[in-house]
């Protein structure tokens, strides 16, 4: 009898250890271990679905350091749960100090999108290129032929360089206000040469500035990259070309001068909402939310879609992206991260499921729950 039983320990402590231990809760906040037993690495992320399988892009951050040492981290899992390690799909790069994504560069917010017609997963990225703090403000392309890499570097640029978005009036075309004749000192006025366009003009040879991201593709296959920029004033919608590898010229601004930052949007019931955050840096403030009937506006503020204590922190956390569940009718993710930044790399997960009250979007803390 005691041989049966030792002999079933024996096969039974290896099945564990190869297995894991199979988690089945979402647990916001606490730590978030893949297969190996280590917390995931892959902040400011996004996710893929494809052929039953989640993947889970996200930046690499280091102990001491935002800054790209590494580069864009891939996890894969079928339940959203239980995450798979699948390797850094694009690095940084360690011998040429002239890369764009050179060691010691920026990479924030990576978002992965397929493409049907050439059978390419297209990663994008904001970039910032080494040494120069913020200032860059591009976007950056890979393209890979496997959902797991490993993505080819392509190239960075400030978007939509040579045109002036659709919904930009003869007025704002025409007007002479810039920088230079227009004194920060007057708040007010400056605000209103701000949403009327200033930063459009003075960017429109080089290309709009492009920080905080996300990338959306609508029922019809059209995809679009919505970001921040104007100095982080306005968001822009911005079509992409047929191949998800260039911008196509068409864009929109939305909620000019109203400062929005880490755009996430979902689609439901012919409905776009978009949740984002106001801009201060690390430190998390109050989410906003706006619904639109089609992505070119008109967008109308809803205010603030958390409810609840830490409703005005969004939990301590900042948006990233919103999932929608498959085969769940209603269930969307929305994903966020509470930012460490003394310790990067600790920074944890705020993963809440979207609730609709009046057909809208609403976010309540949860301390564990299950998909
Ligand atoms: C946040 C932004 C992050 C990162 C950070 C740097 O506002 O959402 O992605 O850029 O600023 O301070």
């Amino acid at each position: 009898m005691k041989l049966i039983r030792l002999l079933a320990v024996l096969c039974i402590i290896p099945l564990a250890c190869s297995t894991g231990r199979i988690a089945t809760a979402i647990v916001p906040g606490e730590l978030w271990k893949d297969n190996r037993g280590i917390h995931i690495n892959a902040h400011g992320g996004g996710i893929l679905y494809r052929n039953g399988m989640y993947y889970w892009y996200g930046e690499h951050k280091d102990e001491l350091t935002s800054n790209a040492n590494v580069g864009i981290n891939c996890y894969s899992s079928r339940d959203l749960v239980n995450w798979k390690f699948e390797g850094v799909v694009l690095s940084v790069v360690t011998d040429n100090d002239s890369s764009d994504i050179t060691k010691g560069c920026i990479m924030e917010r990576p978002k992965v999108v397929y493409n049907e017609k050439t059978q390419k997963y297209v990663l994008w990225f904001h970039l910032e290129l080494k040494g120069q703090g913020y200032k860059a403000a591009r976007v950056a392309m890979a393209v890979s032929d496997n959902p797991t890499g490993t993505f080819e570097y392509v190239r960075s640029y400030r978007p939509n360089a040579g045109v002036y978005p659709l919904n930009f009036t003869p007025e704002q075309k025409n007007d002479t206000l810039t920088q230079a004749n227009t004194p920060k000192s007057d708040r007010q006025r400056f605000r209103a040469a701000v949403e009327n366009g200033l930063y459009v003009r003075r960017d429109l040879a080089g290309g709009q500035m492009s920080r905080d991201m996300t990338i959306f593709v609508d029922d019809d296959k059209r995809a679009y990259h919505i970001f921040a920029s104007e100095e982080n004033q306005t968001l822009h919608i911005a079509e992409l070309s047929d191949d998800y590898q260039s911008h196509s010229g068409r864009y929109v601004r939305i909620l000019a001068g109203k400062h929005n930052e880490a755009p996430t949007i979902l689609k439901r019931n012919g409905k776009y909402f978009l949740i984002t955050s106001d801009c201060t840096g690390w430190t998390p403030n109050a989410a906003r939310m706006a619904v639109a009937d089609s992505l070119f506006g008109t967008w109308t503020e809803l205010g603030n879609p958390c409810v609840g204590e830490n409703a005005h922190t969004t939990f301590l956390s900042q948006g990233t992206y919103i999932q929608k569940v498959e085969g769940k009718k209603d269930l969307y993710i929305f994903m966020a991260d509470r930012w460490t930044p003394k310790i990067p790399i600790d920074a944890r997960y705020i993963w809440l499921p979207i609730e609709f009250e009046n057909e809208k979007p609403v976010l309540r803390w949860r301390t564990k729950w299950t998909i």
